[in-house]
This record gives structure tokens, C-alpha cells and sequence, in this order.
């Protein structure tokens, strides 16, 4: 029987791009959201060491980590904008593309691989014609692979939108993706 929990997990996994064109002439954005980020900066007095912390409330602010901003971030902090994009792209808690939305993140972790994890991936791709760290074309789901989840004794574990489905199938993910 699949066991459902309430999970708040809400990690934020994204694809990397391939490459990255920065615009020099692009503008960054002036609204609101722009101001606060600035109040931030100047809060960390322009610190290049608080890179990451910028960054974190950057994402936050929003919602995730667009071109103009990490240019923006890099001008206001005196960064080469490679640097900037290598920390942003360098750790898995930031994301270069808006977030889809419904998110799918099935365990690869061991217990779960022997539990039939790959079947349930494997099928999860074909249905949706993406691969592990994709988003579909009409940006309603991304689709993504994690470790270890923490609940291996509920092996074969998919989280689905912050709710985790343990000792699942994947007709029963089937069912839930065809909900969406
Ligand atoms: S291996 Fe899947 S939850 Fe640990």
C-alpha cells in the first residue's frame, strides 16, 4: 500500500545551462524587488564575501536567480559576472530557471534503486518526454532525481510536490501525474 506523508521538504534542484550570455547592455530590472535586493547589498556594505548570503535573498525575492539579477549582483558587488555565475551555478540550493509548476523528485538512493526507483524514473520520462533535471516545454513540471530523502525504510520513495509517496508504484505516480 503507498504510504503518503506530509513532508515540508522543499528542495529547490535545478539544470544547469550549458552556457550563459551575458548582455552588458542589459538593464536590470527597476521595481520593487530590484530596491530590496539593493537594501541587502548595502546591508552586507558590498561585501564580496557575502556573495552567497546576497545570493540566498536574491532567490528569495525572486524566485529564482535570473541572468540581469546575478549581473546586477556581480556590478554591485565589483565580481567578474563568471564568478558570480559559477558560485550561483555551483550550488544546488540556487536556480537559474523559474520553477515549474509541479515538482517530482524520485529517490535514486540505494534502497530505493533496489525497491524499483529506476522503473518509476525510467517510466516518468517516457510519460513526460523529459529526463531527470528537465522542466517540460509548458513549464508544468520538473522533474528530478535525488540521493537519499531520508526515508529509506519507505523505499521506493518519489517526493511530489513537497509530499512524499513511500512504498509507491508507479502506477500509482502515474495517477498522480495524470492529475496535473
Ligand atoms: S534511498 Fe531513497 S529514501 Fe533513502
Amino acid at each position: 500500500m503507498v504510504q503518503t506523508i506530509n513532508y515540508s521538504l522543499l528542495p529547490t534542484p535545478f539544470s544547469l545551462p550549458s552556457q550563459i550570455m551575458m548582455n552588458p547592455t542589459q538593464q536590470p530590472p527597476t521595481d520593487n524587488h530590484l530596491q530590496k535586493l539593493d537594501r541587502t547589498i548595502k546591508r552586507y556594505q558590498y561585501q564580496q564575501d557575502a556573495l552567497i548570503e546576497i545570493l540566498h535573498t536574491a532567490q528569495e525575492i525572486f524566485g529564482y536567480l535570473e541572468e540581469n539579477i546575478l549581473l546586477h549582483i556581480a556590478h554591485s558587488l565589483k565580481l567578474p559576472p563568471s564568478q558570480v555565475y559559477g558560485v550561483a551555478t555551483f550550488y544546488h540550493l540556487f536556480s537559474l530557471k523559474p520553477p515549474a509548476q509541479h515538482t517530482c523528485i524520485v529517490c535514486t538512493g540505494t534502497a530505493c534503486y533496489f525497491q524499483g526507483n529506476q522503473t518509476i524514473l525510467t517510466k516518468l520520462e517516457k510519460s513526460t518526454h523529459i529526463r531527470a533535471g528537465q522542466t517540460t516545454a509548458d513549464g508544468k513540471l520538473s522533474l528530478h532525481t535525488a540521493r537519499c530523502l531520508g526515508t529509506c525504510g519507505l523505499a521506493p520513495v518519489v517526493l511530489f510536490d513537497g509530499v512524499l509517496f513511500g512504498r509507491t508504484t508507479s502506477e500509482f505516480i502515474g495517477e498522480q501525474m495524470s492529475k496535473i
